[in-house]
Order: structure tokens, then sequence, then C-alpha cells
């Protein structure tokens, strides 16, 4: 608005000349590189007697996409291609370049570079997981809790093939739920799951179990209810809400499991199997 107005007071030579002057200064501003230093975790496993350490890598921001995978991209393409890294979509929706950056967990390919070129980067794996490679974590425990939960439909009347109608109230009972992309950015930010991972389900399978329970088509709300029963599974869960806060989907990973234990202590009160399994104690 102000450029407009300044250029309409203009005779055409300033025009010209005032066009000339922005052209030349954003030129110079283009080639003057930025250079943005990232402290990238690296551990080689096939490396004999390799430790874990930062390795640094200097990247010109001018000619760097704006986020920390289009870093992680260009690193590995012009400078080390040994930088390893798992990513697919590029937008936020496969969950594979979850790692932790600055301190937080979160996806890499959604995470802004902080553009003060003074500030060092530094990107390590999700924390508290076994690592592969460099930024690569191993997520069998992860997977395996996620197929415990049997996250799919259950019914008892086996009829399979064939369309399960839901009420637009039911349906929108999963809204903040289905979401998820299973990026295990919240679990690797829990202290109980860092600490306890191999029997607490943790923040992002649970959220799905409790997907499953309240979704009005599936029947098998008392046998994920059992599964839960136990000191450890949701229990471990002392809410201290990091898993929302780290949560790159905005979701609420820490009010899903508040809500499984109040299913599950709702079975203590009444008594299994008796409960009415969808009306949730509402
Ligand atoms: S709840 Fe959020 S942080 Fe956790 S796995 Fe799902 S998308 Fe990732
Ligand atoms: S609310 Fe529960 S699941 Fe979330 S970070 Fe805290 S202890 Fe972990
Ligand atoms: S590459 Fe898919 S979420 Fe980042």
């Amino acid at each position: 608005m102000a450029f407009a107005l300044r250029s309409s007071l203009m005779l055409p030579a300033q025009v010209s000349s005032f066009f000339a002057t922005r052209m030349m200064s954003a030129a110079a501003a283009a080639t003057t590189p930025r250079m943005k230093k990232f402290a990238i975790y690296r551990w080689d496993p096939d490396k004999p007697g390799d430790k874990p350490h930062l390795k640094t890598y200097e990247v010109d921001l001018n000619d760097c996409g704006p986020m920390v995978l289009d870093a992680l991209i260009k690193i590995k393409n012009e400078m080390d291609a040994t930088l390893t890294f798992r990513r697919s979509c590029r937008e936020g929706i496969c969950g594979s370049c979850a790692m932790n950056i600055g301190g937080s967990n979160t996806l890499a390919c959604i995470s802004k570079i902080d553009e003060n070129t003074g500030k060092t980067a530094k990107i390590y794996p999700l924390p508290h997981l076994y690592i592969i490679k460099d930024l690569v974590p191993d997520m069998t425990n992860f997977y395996e809790q996620y197929k415990s939960i049997e996250p799919w439909l259950q019914r008892k009347d086996n009829q399979f093939g064939k369309e399960f109608l839901q009420s637009v109230s039911d349906r929108k009972k999963l809204d903040g739920l289905y979401e998820c992309i299973l990026c295990a950015c919240c679990s690797t930010s829990c202290p109980a799951y860092w600490w306890n991972g191999d029997k607490y389900l943790g923040p992002a399978v649970l959220m799905q179990a409790y997907r499953w329970m309240i979704d009005s088509r599936d029947d098998a709300l008392e046998k994920r209810l059992d599964q839960m029963k136990d000191p450890f599974s949701v229990f471990k869960c002392h809410t201290i809400m990091n898993c929302t806060k780290t949560c790159p989907k905005g979701l609420n990973p820490g009010k899903a499991i508040a809500e499984v234990k109040k299913l599950v202590a709702g079975i203590a009160q009444k008594g299994h199997p008796e409960i009415d399994p969808k009306g949730l104690y509402a």
C-alpha cells in the first residue's frame, strides 16, 4: 500500500530509478550468503569404534527451502550422502520425519528453519529409542504396541464387506483422534514412556485405543478395556501433558488417556462386563 502510494506520486524517470535501486538491493541481499550451522546427531553402527557425536554443517539459507527437512535434504544431496534420516510426504502426513529439533519433538518437514544465523540448529533423533543410524530410531516396540491394541473394526455379528452406518454425532466423536499420523513425537516426549516403554503403551497408542473404544460401529469395548486394567498399560500416565504440548498435529493425547482411565475405572466400579458398552458413563 505504502509502495503504491509512493510510486503514484513519482515521475516516470524516478519510478525506473526507484525500481532499479530496489532490484539491485534485492540482488545484493540474495548474493550475500546467510550461512546457518546445523549440528546433527551422527552414529554409524557399521563404522568400527564410531561413537554418537554431533557433526556440524553450514547451509546457505538463500539457497535452501524454508523447512528443516529442506536443509537435511540439501546436506545429504550436496555435502554428505551418508547422512541418514527418514522422510516421505514432506507435508506432515506420513509422520516419518519425526525428530528432535531445537529440543522439541516435531516433524522436520513442517518445522521452519530459525533464520537467526547466529544460532546453531541442533537436531537429534527422537529421544529414548534405540538408534539404527543417525536420525533413524528403531520403531519396532512402538509398532508392536500399536498392533497389541488391535486397531481395526471388530464386530460381534462378524459381518464384513458391508457398510456400517454411523450418526453424525457418533462420527464427530472421532474428530481429534483419527487425524493422528503415528509419528511418535508424543510417546517419545513422555517421561513415563521413557522409563516404562516396555509395559506402558504411551500416548500415541493409547489415543488410538480410545479412538476404537468410542467408535459406535465397534463391538470390542470390553476386550479393549480389559487390556488396560493392569498398573502399567494406561495407569503409568501421570498427566504431565508433555505429549499434548509436543504433538505437531495439534492433537490432545493426554485428554484421550484421561478418558481411557475413566472408562477403565468405570469397569472396576460397576463390575465387568455388565456396563453399557457405548453409554460410556455419560
Ligand atoms: S498424537 Fe500427535 S504426536 Fe502423537 S503420534 Fe499422533 S500425531 Fe504424532
Ligand atoms: S500426560 Fe501421560 S502420556 Fe502424556 S506426557 Fe504425561 S505421562 Fe506421558
Ligand atoms: S515427511 Fe512426512 S511427515 Fe514429514
